[in-house]
């Protein structure tokens, strides 16, 4: 029956893992996956994360969760999202489902958009988080791409991106990065944001936000909404995924939300039971514990204030981890520029590095990062900043 399967391609971002763990050396370093780690590497449990644990504990939610907790969880998330007196929220015209995740919020809205207008494309900003091109795919959507990051000044290519938006066909569905894009960490400035809500406008296109990373930009969980609020001053309809997996380190718990905004509240409703429909038969209904946890954070304003400080920590290590690095490199007299890594923002940092001096970082130095350069920042520590910048130095110098 299988003896035509081939082993499938390694993951670009879970082949980094792979190597990491398998590698016995004692200064090995993971700069692969983009979830948080403290100032020690480890992974961190949230403080307001065990009080809501401790708050759900001995709830009777395992046979099944109630109706009530996970319309708890999608309202509040996406009054997080839109803003809590936004429009859309007061008048119930946003659909919106629990995810498995952000994965699992793009994967529902990519079969959404097959079945509702199967003749269409998706246009990925280049480069764009590796997963995107699986998930649309695996939906049978075709990709388009449009341009974003420019190699040479290692930031935004904006007149590029806006010829783009202007020559793509009109009505066609765009995905846009609100905040900390994946895997540049450049992000339009709120100018740039505001021209590029405006030209969707003039073109009819569908803008398809993919929020994983709310918060680590800025560390502020409303600015870094901010392209999202653009778009819903302009009247814009939205279709928005979100991932609590980084901003509340809940990556095992998968769960996230999907949101489409729509004209009443009688098209949300049609909307939001046709997307139950399709995660009713992809996988049922998500597990519940997490859910469980971010409704009880956000809806209890003591813990959603501890969780919001929480993310200012989280992106406030990673920016001065950022500050050091690029120090670092500096005093070794590298002869090129890293300024690069404090201009640009969130969890990653596109560092320019190339394939092979990728390479050279995992035999020579134990140094596992993405094939693209990527770096994430969260893998970086007081303990580890001096190791990488030898070693990058090594690696970089001519
Ligand atoms: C990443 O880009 O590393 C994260 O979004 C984690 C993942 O699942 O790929």
């Amino acid at each position: 029956w299988w003896d035509h399967v081939a082993p499938a391609a390694k993951d670009p971002i879970n082949g980094v893992t792979e190597a990491f763990l398998a590698d016995p050396s004692p200064y090995k370093i993971n700069l692969g996956v983009g979830a948080y780690r403290d100032d020690k590497g480890r992974p961190v449990v949230l403080q307001c994360v065990r009080e809501a644990e401790a708050k759900i504990a001995g709830s009777e939610f395992l046979e099944s969760i109630s109706a009530s907790v996970s319309t708890k969880m999608v309202e509040e998330s996406v009054k997080l999202v839109y803003g809590k007196d936004s429009d859309v929220v007061k008048e119930g015209r946003s659909a919106g489902v629990q995810a498995l995740s952000g994965t699992g919020a793009c994967r529902l809205f990519a079969e959404f958009q097959r079945r509702f207008h199967p003749e269409s494309h998706i246009y990925f900003p280049d480069p764009t988080w590796s997963n995107h091109h699986n998930i649309w795919r695996d939906a049978q959507i075709p990709e388009r791409t449009y341009h974003y990051y420019d190699p040479d000044s290692k930031s935004l290519d904006f007149a590029a991106l806006m010829d783009d938006i202007k020559n793509a066909p009109d009505s066609s569905f765009f995905l846009l990065h609100p905040s900390a894009h994946n895997p540049t960490g450049v992000d339009p400035t709120e100018e740039q944001w505001r021209e590029i809500s405006y030209q969707f406008k003039v073109k009819g296109h569908f803008p398809f936000f993919d929020m994983a990373y709310q918060g680590f930009a800025s560390g502020d969980l409303d600015k870094d909404a901010q392209a999202i609020r653009i778009f819903l001053e302009d009247e814009h309809l939205i279709g928005c995924a979100q991932s609590y997996a980084k901003s509340m380190g809940l990556y095992g718990h998968r769960v996230g939300c999907l949101s489409i905004l729509c004209v009443d509240s009688k098209q949300a409703a049609a909307i939001r039971s046709q997307i139950q429909q399709i995660a009713r038969a992809m996988y049922g209904s998500p597990p519940v514990h997490g859910i469980l946890l971010v409704a009880t954070i956000l809806s209890d304003p003591n813990l959603k204030s501890l969780w919001i400080d929480e993310v200012k920590i989280m992106a406030d290590r990673i920016q001065r981890k950022r500050t050091t690095l690029r120090q670092n490199l500096e005093k070794l007299g590298s002869s090129l520029n890293w300024e690069h890594i404090t201009n640009q923002l969130g969890m990653f940092c596109f560092s320019g590095l190339t394939p092979y001096q990728v390479d050279r970082l995992a035999k020579e130095f134990h140094i596992y990062m993405t094939q693209d350069g990527r770096i994430s920042m969260a893998g970086v520590t007081t303990g580890n900043v001096n190791y990488l910048a030898n070693a990058i130095h090594e690696v970089t110098r001519s």
